[in-house]
């Protein structure tokens, strides 16, 4: 099954057509996973071997607005920076598009702001696909639902398919060959208090791709046969976490849940870790903080960066033992902390 092939059967007698609209607008959140995406059955389609439970950032993510553009080439523009036609995103993005569009007949310029601190590394595939799929469905006129956007979304990185929801998103992996039930559901609940702290060890730029480092970790690590189980585990540790307001539970699952994953990652051959002496002296110092008793959890997606999990009432505390924090209230609107 190709790419193309979902995209014509969920847009049907649509799929090709000129644009109904001159300009296509949408917001799509960064989403951080408390229980990881980590390892696909299908590389051409981003399906997923299991399913993954993530938070999307309230009004942390990417803008994007999608115009109608005269001229041979796509323009894309990255936070009023032109991106060159030669870095892989830009080709991503354009490969993205040209599911979508009339053959040859139209190029596009793109343009997006995102709010989240580039450095971060945060995911940002994730928004990005996402707002573009909702602002072509905008600038198209399609009106599609979300679980269709969720589907499209994923078409251009897995992780994307749960950035089209707020709040708790589970991204069910669904069976079937054409991912047709590989999208993103959210759950209802809600959890003003929580607060996620981002932590900028390192700007460096990424050692490996994750889609490289999870394709080298389900081939070649001895651990990997275990990570299903694990999720399955942590999914219903997560989900009973969610509906009591368990900070506890959810902390120990999504760390645990992280760690077990860059666990994988580090009996990969060639192996991977993406820790660098600050991420590990960042981790030391949540164990050490939970030892005396404050309710403080981590979390680290394929870079060096730690996302902290705590609740609201810790924030000044939480500040005094990491000054450089930048803190996420995922549930509230309007201006963070
Ligand atoms: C570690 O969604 O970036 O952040 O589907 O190949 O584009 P592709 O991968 P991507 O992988 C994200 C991996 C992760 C965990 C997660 O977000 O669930």
């Amino acid at each position: 099954v190709k790419k193309s092939n979902v995209v014509s059967s969920i847009l049907g007698k649509h799929w090709q057509q000129a644009p109904q609209n001159a300009v296509g607008k949408a917001f799509a959140p960064t989403n951080i996973a408390l229980c990881k995406y980590w390892g696909k059955r299908n590389q051409e389609l981003n399906l997923p071997l299991t399913s993954s439970l993530s938070i999307s950032l309230g009004n942390k993510g990417a803008f994007v607005e999608l115009t109608r553009q005269d001229g041979e080439h796509d323009i894309v523009i990255l936070n009023g920076q032109p991106v060159a036609s030669d870095a892989s995103f830009y080709k991503k993005l354009v490969n993205f598009l040209d599911l979508f569009r009339p053959q040859n007949a139209m190029r596009l310029r793109a343009d997006i702001q995102s709010n989240i601190p580039i450095a971060a590394g945060l995911a940002s595939s994730a928004c990005g696909f996402a707002s573009i799929a909702m602002a072509l469905n905008d600038l198209f006129g399609w009106q599609l639902n979300t679980t269709e956007l969720s589907i499209l979304a994923r078409l251009g990185s897995g992780s994307a398919s749960r950035s089209i929801e707020p709040g708790f998103v589970e991204w069910q992996a669904g069976s079937r060959e054409d991912g047709m039930d590989s999208y993103a559901v959210s759950l209802s609940e809600t959890w003003p208090e929580l607060c996620v702290g981002l932590l900028i060890v390192s700007e460096r730029e990424k050692i490996l791709s994750s889609r490289e480092a999870m394709q080298r970790t389900v081939e070649s690590s001895a651990l990997y046969p275990a990570w299903p189980a694990k999720v399955s585990h942590d999914l219903v540790e997560l989900k009973q976490a969610i509906a009591n307001h368990d900070f506890a539970l959810l902390g120990k699952a999504a760390e645990s849940n992280a760690t077990t994953m860059h666990a994988t990652m580090l009996s990969a051959w060639p192996a991977i870790q993406y820790a660098v002496p600050e991420t590990l002296l960042a981790m030391q110092t949540v164990w050490k903080l939970r030892s005396e008793g404050l309710a403080l959890y981590f979390t680290q997606d394929a870079g060096p960066n730690i996302k902290l999990l705590f609740e609201k009432h810790n924030v000044a505390t939480i500040q005094s033992h990491f000054p450089q924090v930048e803190i996420l209230q995922p549930f509230k609107k309007g201006k963070h902390i």
